[in-house]
């Protein structure tokens, strides 16, 4: 069976007024994927990311959801789909004055019709699912980077999303538990079905739970590969990717 593209970018270019980041990005996220958005700090990783769910409009070019063309929908059918995301953004940003509860509560509670009773239901549902299970009423300021980092993760699944992005899940955490929160992404691919892109430049995350990605060049900005990570490890031609992918070791 061929698989199912959830995600498509066509010709698309990014940028800041008139600094272009990259340009001419071509690729497909299927169904299923773990899909590694990689490429050396700076070189447009969150940029992309942000044109992928509906926060920054591409300079041209196309993002295609379920082959629905994002950009060019109205508003309303923009939200319809930006409803199906769950995002873990980079700095993670859980509110303050707001319980551990009451957080992955939040969305739920702006898109959803649910009664106070099931939206306990669901945030317990969904902190166990992380391994906070019965941490409802600690603050953020109370808990360690890691476990805020999992709280964040509870709210970016609230809403069951089919696809989910993550930028730099694993920044800030031992690795330890940047295993765990591998573990974690791979159990919700499993058991939600969801389709995953996650943004890092954790090499061991790379090849622990990628099948598919991208990489993105500064230099001559836009992609210089993309597929499996391992594929690309085994046969890349390209300095720049072996490079990256071998953390520098390029003769070995
Ligand atoms: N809000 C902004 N306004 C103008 N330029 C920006 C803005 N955000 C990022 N840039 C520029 O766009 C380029 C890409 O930045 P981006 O944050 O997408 O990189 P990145 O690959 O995510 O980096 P990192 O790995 O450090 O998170 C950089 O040159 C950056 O300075
Ligand atoms: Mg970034």
């Amino acid at each position: 069976m061929e698989s199912q593209s959830v995600i498509e970018v066509k010709d698309l270019d990014i940028g800041y007024d008139d600094h272009l980041v990259m340009q001419n990005l071509n690729f497909s996220v299927n169904k299923g994927d773990i899909f590694i958005v990689m490429g050396l700090s700076g070189c447009g990783k969150s940029t992309l990311l942000k044109s992928m769910i509906g926060l920054k409009p591409p300079s041209s070019g196309k993002v295609l959801f379920y082959a629905k063309s994002f950009w060019d929908e109205d508003e309303n059918e923009q939200k319809k789909i930006m409803r199906r995301f769950g995002v873990l953004y980079q700095s993670g940003a859980l509110w303050s004055s707001l319980t551990v509860g009451e957080n992955v509560a939040l969305p739920l509670q702006l898109y959803t019709k649910l009664s106070k009773q099931q939206i306990q239901e669901i945030v317990a549902l969904k902190l166990s699912l992380v391994g906070l299970e019965g941490h409802e009423d600690l603050f953020p300021s109370g808990i360690s980077g890691g476990m805020c980092k999992r709280v964040s993760l509870a709210r970016a699944i609230a809403l069951d999303p089919d696809i989910i992005f993550f930028d730099e899940p694993s920044a800030g955490l031992d690795p330890i538990n940047s295993r765990k929160l591998d573990d974690l992404i791979l159990e919700l691919r499993d058991g939600l079905g969801a389709t995953i892109v996650v943004v890092t430049h954790e090499l061991a995350s790379i090849f622990a739970i990628g099948n598919n990605s991208v990489f993105l060049d500064e230099a001559s900005k836009t992609m210089i590969a993309s597929g499996d990570p391992q594929v690309l490890l085994r046969d890349s031609k390209d300095p720049r990717v072996v490079q990256f992918l071998k953390r520098g070791r390029i003769d070995e």
